[in-house]
């Protein structure tokens, strides 16, 4: 236990996690509207899973370079677990009453979500990693659809595949949490603080960092449909 300026003690697990200084970000003294606190724990909350978001995938992007697939995988599964947290905890502000805020939302002056540096990070590293992983294919000399059709053979790679598209769908289905929590407090025809129009923020939704990853399932499909009607590969229950 050490002194500490008023008089208290504090003690290894407040030094080493500087709870003193995490807890005082909230500034509770001063919060215009007691709903505020919720606002700023999920907010600042979302900030640290982000970091730990982006730390994940900072270390795929690295394991995908030297071709570390399986460590690659490891850290994709850990950024799942950092986003499902992030998308899991947009529920706590649905409990903020849309009139409260409105007297919060004063506080954020012209800032917004766009300025979100985790949410940046995020992105850029995501976008780096999708990067990596179609150099580590042509290395390898292995196309998606082989992955996908012989995916025992490649089970690795099909692993770290799906890492990707679980990142992915993960992203969007934040997207689509976090645009219902915006319908719900400032309303589907609102604009945002950054003259953002919630028609745009929809759009957002959709946006995917892996288009490819999404078109080889319907390539499949298409494939699997070609085969089926061609003559000689007629389906099963079409044969006698
Ligand atoms: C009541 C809660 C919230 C409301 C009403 C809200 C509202 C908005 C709005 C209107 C935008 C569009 C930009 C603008 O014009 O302002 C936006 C963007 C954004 N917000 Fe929020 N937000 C909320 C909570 C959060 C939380 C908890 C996070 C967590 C980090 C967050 C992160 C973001 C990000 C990253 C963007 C950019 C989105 C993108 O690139 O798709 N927001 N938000």
């Amino acid at each position: 236990m050490t002194p500490v300026e008023d008089g208290q003690v504090s003690t290894a697990y407040e030094r080493y996690l500087q709870t003193d200084r995490l807890l005082s970000l909230q500034r509770s003294g001063e919060l215009v509207h007691p709903d505020e606190m919720i606002f700023l724990v999920v907010q600042q909350s979302s900030e640290l899973w982000l970091k730990l978001l982006t730390h994940e995938l900072e270390s795929a992007v690295v394991s995908t370079r030297t071709g570390s697939t399986l460590s690659a995988i490891r850290h994709l599964r850990r950024a799942h677990s950092c986003l499902g947290h992030l998308i899991g905890q947009l529920d706590v502000l649905d409990h903020i009453p849309p009139w409260s805020y409105q007297h919060i939302r004063t506080q954020l002056e012209d800032g917004s979500g766009f300025s979100s540096p985790g949410w940046s990070a995020t992105r850029k590293v995501a976008r780096l990693l999708g990067t990596e992983f179609f150099a580590l294919l042509s290395r390898r000399g292995v196309s998606l659809r082989e992955i996908y059709v012989h995916h025992s053979r490649f089970e690795d790679l099909y692993q770290l595949t799906e890492g990707l598209v679980d990142l992915d769908s993960d992203c969007m289905l934040w997207r689509t949490r976090h645009l219902k929590v915006i319908e719900r407090t400032i309303g589907a025809e609102a604009i945002g603080l950054a003259g953002t129009s919630i028609e745009v923020m929809a759009k957002l939704t959709t946006r995917q960092f892996y288009p490819d990853l999404w078109r080889i399932r319907s390539q499949l499909t298409d494939e699997a449909g070609k085969r089926l009607t061609s003559p000689g590969l007629v389906p099963r229950q079409q044969q006698g």
